[in-house]
């Protein structure tokens, strides 16, 4: 059985535009998936749907068993405990020190009374300090967030999301905000992490070249549809016109051809 279940999943906002049409895809626990597309293609609305930050207009969201598109808050609070999600401006208590922010990616597994204190007992703390060595940002511990680059930080929230042990992992333009050269090592430091733990993981992605190298899978939206979901290498030409040039209007900004693609 899948372990995400979407099903004829459609957005409409409340302006009346649709962003989601009819979405449907399952994935498995472990796979990296990249979610290509167009600015204003959906894929922000269809993560935030999963976290259940966007109610569905139609369709169902199964995880593991759950459907998030059914619940109501105060169980949509429980669902997001085991849904990891990095941001791309990171989102981290800025003025807290590194190891804080990451334990309260253990927010959810903690006596809520022990938290009201700050109080992780040890388990809590190795678990914590395991996912920022995941992230080689251990000897950053004892550090304040915003000493941190850019990149680090980023790290962090990584590690943070890890430290929550979820069942999902969503990451909503990881890179975005950094140079092209930390994008790749931040974006592969992602996808390789979520693979030491085996965690399913949903990427928005802008560089297709990236999403090529790091990912198992890429689904390709254009105008709220699936227009292509499978392996990196069948993103040929062709495909990658679907998905960015269906209009035929105006020249993506970035090279979107892969080496191996077909013209
Ligand atoms: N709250 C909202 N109300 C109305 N329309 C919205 C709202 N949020 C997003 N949209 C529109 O829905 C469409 C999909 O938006 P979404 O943010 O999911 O796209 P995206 O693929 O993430 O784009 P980008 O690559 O720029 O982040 C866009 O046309 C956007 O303008
Ligand atoms: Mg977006």
């Amino acid at each position: 059985m899948a372990l995400l279940d979407i099903s004829d999943l459609q957005v409409v906002y409340p302006n009346g535009h649709v962003a989601l049409k009819h979405i449907s895809l399952q994935a498995k626990a472990g796979e990296i998936v990249a979610i290509i597309g167009r600015s204003g293609a959906g894929k922000s609305t269809l993560l935030r749907c999963i976290n259940g930050m966007q109610p569905a207009t139609r369709g169902r969201i199964v995880l593991d068993g759950d459907e998030i598109s059914a619940m109501n808050e105060r169980a949509l609070r429980q669902a997001r405990s085991s849904i990891g999600f990095v941001w791309q401006e990171f989102n981290l208590v800025e003025r807290l020190p590194v190891m804080t922010n990451v334990l309260t990616g253990r927010l959810g597994h903690n006596n809520p009374f022990a938290s009201f204190f700050g109080y992780f007992n040890a388990e809590h703390r190795e678990i914590a300090l395991k996912s920022l060595s995941r992230v080689n940002m251990m000897h950053r511990a004892s550090n304040r967030a915003d000493k941190l680059s850019g990149g680090e930080k980023q790290r962090v929230s990584i590690a943070r999301a890890i430290a929550q042990e979820p069942k999902i992992l969503l990451a909503d333009e990881p890179v975005a905000s950094l140079d092209p050269e930390l994008s790749m090592q931040v974006l592969g430091d992602l996808a390789r992490v979520a693979r030491e733990v085996g965690v399913l993981t949903l990427i928005n992605i802008h560089q297709v070249e990236f999403a090529v190298q790091f990912c198992d899978r890429i689904i390709g939206i254009a105008q709220g549809e699936v227009e292509y979901d499978g392996a990196p290498d069948g993103l040929t030409g062709p495909v990658l016109d679907r998905i960015y040039r269906f209009d035929k209007q105006g020249s993506p900004d970035i090279n979107l051809t892969p080496a191996h693609a077909v013209a």
